[in-house]
């Protein structure tokens, strides 16, 4: 049996196999409020055989989010709809993850597969419109060519403790709605990153200046969901183990910050990189692995992300120690059974995967065509 399809336990929760699906943002909540599409687009990952399912950057509180389409959990009611999505995705056998997250300086932007705020007079209550200004670890816009980026306010002492708080009544939210993993977003240049990197962090307080000082609000942050995430499940955190530009945080840094966040209770770091600067690492295959790879030497479990597609591919990554689990995002969309097609070609003829109603008949079919070893 393959690495990559063998079982993988963090702290009471056994994941089925060691496949992620990465957060990937849809666009397409009104009012944080998870619906139908949430549903049926994270439900075919676990029809498609992934181990852990990661919910999208969802926001803390309302100013938290990307755009007015994100997911929230800082009301009551928002949980129930995720409760919803969990119970299937169990029932699937997957487990399932949320990414608790808050934007800074990156919030109230377009929704991308729109153009621009082109949203209508008429048009705006139906879709749940909502505008506002970010807030941000210093009075810094987001270099960027692409529109849509606002003036971020500088957070007071009272924001960064109020958030710090928004963040522990999500992941008691998320505890609420049944998830099994709850994984603080730190990565992309969003607040957690832009308090960490000295290119978005120009603060004068116990917030700013040495490393140390840059890292206190995650780690304020990681102490405080930890204090509230039951024991018995993992909590994951994603950095971007670096800026990718000059001046910026870097591998070192990040290092440094794994160590930290180990000794608070992390059981992985999801390492992505980038987004704090206009321009990051340039893309390709396995690019991220490599940051993964140095992270894990610190001795703190890692997933390993960013065009990884080929099942030989990820099953390296695991045997050579680069990465504890390996995700996914493009390609699953591309592929949402990916995870079952990678078992058959690392393992042959294993069904286990197919949900019950296809099991017996995708098998048929492989005999009857002579594939997949069938004589
Ligand atoms: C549609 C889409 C939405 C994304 N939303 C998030 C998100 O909510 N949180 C996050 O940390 N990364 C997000 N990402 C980044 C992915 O999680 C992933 O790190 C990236 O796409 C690289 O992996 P891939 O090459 O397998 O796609 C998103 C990516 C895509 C394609």
């Amino acid at each position: 049996m393959s690495l990559l399809f063998s079982p993988l336990t963090l702290r009471d929760l056994t994941l089925r196999n060691r496949t992620v699906i990465a957060p990937m943002c849809q666009y397409s909540a009104k009012h944080g409020v998870a619906n139908d599409w949430h549903l049926v687009n994270l439900g075919r990952f676990a029809i498609g055989g992934f181990g852990l399912i990661i919910v999208e950057a969802t926001g803390v509180t309302p100013e938290a989010r990307i755009s007015y389409g994100d997911l929230g959990l800082w009301d009551d009611a928002q949980i129930a709809p995720l409760a919803r999505i969990v119970d299937f995705l169990h029932n699937e056998g997957a487990a399932a993850g949320i990414q608790l997250a808050h934007a800074g300086r990156k919030a109230s932007t377009p929704i991308p597969f729109r153009h621009g705020f082109d949203e209508t007079e008429a048009e705006k209550p139906l879709v749940g419109f909502e505008s506002w200004t970010p807030i941000a670890p210093s009075a810094i816009i987001h270099p960027s060519n692409s529109p849509g980026y606002t003036m971020p306010r500088e957070m007071t002492k009272a924001d960064i403790a109020a958030t710090v708080r928004a963040f522990a009544d999500a992941a008691r939210r998320a505890d609420a709605a049944g998830f099994d993993v709850v994984e603080i977003h730190a990565a992309h240049g969003y607040l957690i990153n832009e308090f960490l990197s000295p290119l978005a962090n120009e603060r004068t307080d116990e917030y700013g200046g040495s490393r140390e000082d840059r890292m206190r609000f995650a780690l304020e942050v990681t102490e405080a969901v930890r204090a509230v995430w039951p024991q018995h499940k993992p909590l994951l955190i994603r950095i971007s183990a670096t800026d990718g530009a000059e001046g910026g945080w870097d591998v070192a840094d990040s290092v440094a910050l794994a160590h930290e966040l180990k000794a608070r209770g992390v059981d992985a770091v999801h390492v992505s990189s980038s987004g704090v600067a206009a321009f990051g690492l340039t893309a390709g295959p396995l690019f991220q692995v490599p940051l993964s790879k140095s992270v894990r030497e610190a001795g703190v479990k890692t997933i390993a992300v960013g065009l990884i597609t080929e099942p030989a591919d990820a099953e390296h990554i695991l045997q050579t120690g680069e990465a504890d689990l390996v995700a996914f995002a493009r390609g699953a969309l591309d592929d949402p059974n990916w995870a079952i097609h990678a078992h058959h070609v690392l393992d042959g003829q294993e069904y286990d995967l197919w949900p019950k109603q296809a099991r017996e008949r995708v098998r048929a079919k492989d005999r009857t065509l002579h594939q997949r070893g069938f004589a």
